[in-house]
């Protein structure tokens, strides 16, 4: 079973200033939750219970979205707004927080990195980037069908979907070869390729399954595209020496890093509610 769960949230979100001068894009809302709940809750359904949070400075909004607040609720005690809170009590309730700050900005492979000292070395891991915000209406969520795939093969996977070639620069593109279904073996994967270098138009999302040793192979990783430690470098190492699994996932996701993703999943959302 997987019952950790990952979230690197230490990045500036400087796509989004100056609202995320102040507060992490990860607090972002769409309609009234906050990123970064949206990824807890999917990781829930996956049957992760210990949520661990890699935040950085200006980042305590998170903690303490996380936590109760004393004030608040003896302020709505009674009232019509208490069912407000209702979803977030239930988390509070049922999963563990766990955190710690990534003091340099060094890339998301060394954001993962810092995480060991709270997922430790013994047990396979999910990894959650919570400003791609994913949905499947007909079924089970993303990391619901990713664990699942985790118990057939046992090794890291990546969630993938296609994107149109001109967009390959901004994710990480793998190259494999299809095992079955809407699942690849993950031959190559070249981190924020130009158009003319993507081995494929397959970019790599924010949803990871993620065994220990990877940390082995993050140590092991020169920094890379933009002078950062890139996990999509440690996985290519992985999967050349072991074995990583691609999957299109079956849903949809938004990139709620850009404010183009961010207005269509308030408006996806939006029409949800209505
Ligand atoms: C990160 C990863 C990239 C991946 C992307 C998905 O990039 O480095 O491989 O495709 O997330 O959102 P970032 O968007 O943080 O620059």
């Amino acid at each position: 079973m997987i019952k950790k769960c990952l979230f690197p949230a230490a990045g500036y979100g400087t796509r989004f200033l100056p609202v995320t001068k102040a507060m992490p894009k990860e607090m972002l809302p769409i309609l009234t939750k906050p990123l970064i709940q949206y990824g807890v809750e999917e990781a829930m359904e996956a049957g992760c219970s210990i949520m661990s949070i890699i935040t950085g400075r200006g980042k305590r909004a998170i903690t303490d979205h996380f936590d109760i607040s004393y004030e608040l609720e003896h302020q709505i005690k009674g009232s019509s707004k208490e069912n407000l809170l209702e979803e977030i009590r239930q988390i509070i309730k049922k999963c563990t927080f766990t955190y710690t700050r990534q003091n340099e900005m060094k890339g998301l492979g060394d954001a993962i990195y810092q995480g060991n000292a709270l997922v430790g070395d013994s047990d396979p891991f999910a990894v959650v980037l919570a400003d791609d915000l994913c949905v499947n209406p007909k079924g089970d969520g993303i990391l619901k069908q990713m664990v699942e795939l985790y118990n057939k093969y046992k090794c890291c996977i990546v969630a993938i979907m296609e994107v149109p070639k001109d967009e390959v620069y901004k994710y990480g593109v793998i190259e494999g070869n299809i095992l079955e279904n809407d699942v690849f073996m993950v031959s190559n994967m070249v981190e924020k390729p130009e158009i003319d270098k993507a081995p494929s138009n397959l970019a790599v999302i924010g949803r990871y399954i993620l065994t220990p040793d990877i940390f082995k192979m993050i140590e092991d990783t020169k920094p890379g595209k933009n002078g950062e430690i890139q996990i999509t470098d440690a996985l290519c190492e992985q999967a050349k020496k072991s074995m990583v699994i691609a999957y299109k996932f079956k849903g949809k996701r938004f990139d709620c890093g850009s404010v183009d993703g961010f207005v269509e999943a308030t408006n996806y959302f939006y029409n949800l509610e209505k």
